[in-house]
């Protein structure tokens, strides 16, 4: 049978059930299962090695996200999120997706950049020539750092020189353009911009100050497609809606910034699954969003010849496969197998659509019933446990709550002493 991430039911299993499906989906490994059924999968010795000082783990749910068709591949999504209703929104949008044919996402490669600055130089232009004339230099310099990712087709590739008009004199800012292949790349790109800089400061008299990447990672960008009839959702006015909803955002930052943020619930929880930087990816979309000199949104909706919405989303997406958290915390490695990416591209990728896909559903709801129903009957389950609920008590009295509209901890107490009392 083809395989296929369009599972209905899947929300309504127990949790072995899921993992059989998750087991028969991908190539999971001897041990996997276990790793994600045990409850603190990341010990004291591993996390200790991964920052400092430490006293603890802190753990959150991760949900699969389901019927995600990426390039015309089925790809069951591990998100990892505190927020209710963002791995069923996924997974609906997702849904919606197909009657378009899914997402269909492309990538600029795996390329990163590392700046060097240099102050202290009376000539910038003529500086930045004479940088140029050494650009071969360079690159050598830059690529003795790292034999490794060479012998596997990356490296340090190009340069960029820019001259920045300062309060404190002009500054000549050299680029190095790195193919860091399946690294997110930060150790990499960093190690060369400090081995460049003395003979950097060397050959020019100037004085190098910061050596160290760019978050605005545009040269490694995803760029992810999807349409989505009028007839799957729900009719041409639904459409309207969300074209409506977009150029509120083009228009108005206080609301692009929503719509953005609506975009990175998807996006971050596959990247801290993946055992990913969440503050570099926050920090590329967002200097991304205001590349016009405004802050905009980063996806477009629009609507075909026919009356069917069309959306895009295009975001520097600085993940990877080897390297970092993703390779020491066994989760991580386990949500891996379950995309079964083979490459920090594809992972980049599956990113860019779980973007696309949750912005989609935002705006959606947003343009048709509003997001508090959803919210609210996942939120009230939360309110009631808070209250003291326990087992099927905790449906009955987060019913209630939602029913009365009165989702508060105050009231469930009072609920659930009824019930109680019954
Ligand atoms: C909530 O986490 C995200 C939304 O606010 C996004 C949006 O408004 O587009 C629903």
């Amino acid at each position: 049978m083809e395989k296929t991430s369009r599972i209905s039911g899947f929300h309504k299993m127990g949790l072995e059930e899921r993992l059989k499906i998750v087991q028969s989906f991908s190539e999971l490994k001897e041990g996997d299962l276990k790793t994600l059924m045990k409850e603190g999968a990341l010990n004291f010795e591993t996390a200790n090695r991964m920052i400092e000082n430490v006293i603890g783990t802190i753990q959150l749910p991760i949900g699969i996200a389901m019927n995600f068709l990426i390039n015309g591949r089925e790809y069951l999504i591990p998100m990892a999120i505190e927020e209710p209703s963002v791995v069923a929104a996924a997974s609906n949008a997702a849904r919606l997706a197909r009657s378009g044919g899914g997402f269909y996402v492309t990538n600029t490669g795996p390329v990163m950049i590392a700046q060097i600055q240099l102050v202290n130089i009376p000539n910038a232009h003529a500086t930045r020539m004479a940088l140029f004339e050494r650009k071969e230099e360079i690159l050598t310099l830059a690529n003795a750092q790292d034999p490794m990712l060479v012998s596997v087709g990356g490296g340090a590739k190009d340069i960029e020189i820019r001259v920045l008009s300062t309060p404190l004199g002009e500054m000549v800012i050299t680029h190095l353009i790195v193919d860091t292949r399946d690294a997110m790349g930060a150790n990499a790109v960093n190690t060369m911009a400090e081995a460049l800089a003395p003979f950097i400061e060397d050959w020019t008299g100037g004085r190098v100050y910061l050596r160290i990447l760019s978050n605005l990672a545009d040269k490694r960008l995803v760029r992810a497609r999807t349409k989505v009839t009028k007839e799957a959702l729900g009719g041409e006015e639904v459409v309207d809606g969300i074209l409506y909803a977009h150029t509120f955002a083009e228009a108005d930052p206080y609301r692009a910034a929503t719509h953005n943020k609506g975009i990175m619930n998807g996006i971050i929880a596959v990247v801290i699954a993946t055992g990913n930087d969440t503050r570099a990816i926050e920090a590329g979309a967002h200097t991304y969003a205001a590349r016009y000199g405004h802050y905009g949104p980063l996806s477009t909706w629009e609507k075909d010849a026919e009356g069917h919405l069309v959306g895009t989303l295009e975001i520097p997406m600085a993940v990877g496969l080897v390297g970092g958290a993703t390779k020491i915390n066994p989760v991580s490695q386990v949500a891996i197998r379950i995309l079964g990416v083979k490459s920090a591209v594809e992972l980049g990728e599956i990113v860019g659509a779980a973007g696309l896909a949750q912005n989609l559903a935002a705006l959606r709801v947003l343009a048709t019933e509003g997001v508090q129903r959803g919210h609210m009957s996942l939120h009230a389950k939360n309110i009631a446990v808070m209250a003291g609920a326990t087992g099927a008590l905790i449906d009955e009295v987060a019913k209630r709550l939602v029913e009365e509209k009165k989702v508060r901890v105050d009231r469930a107490k009072e609920i659930l002493e009824g019930f109680k009392k019954k």
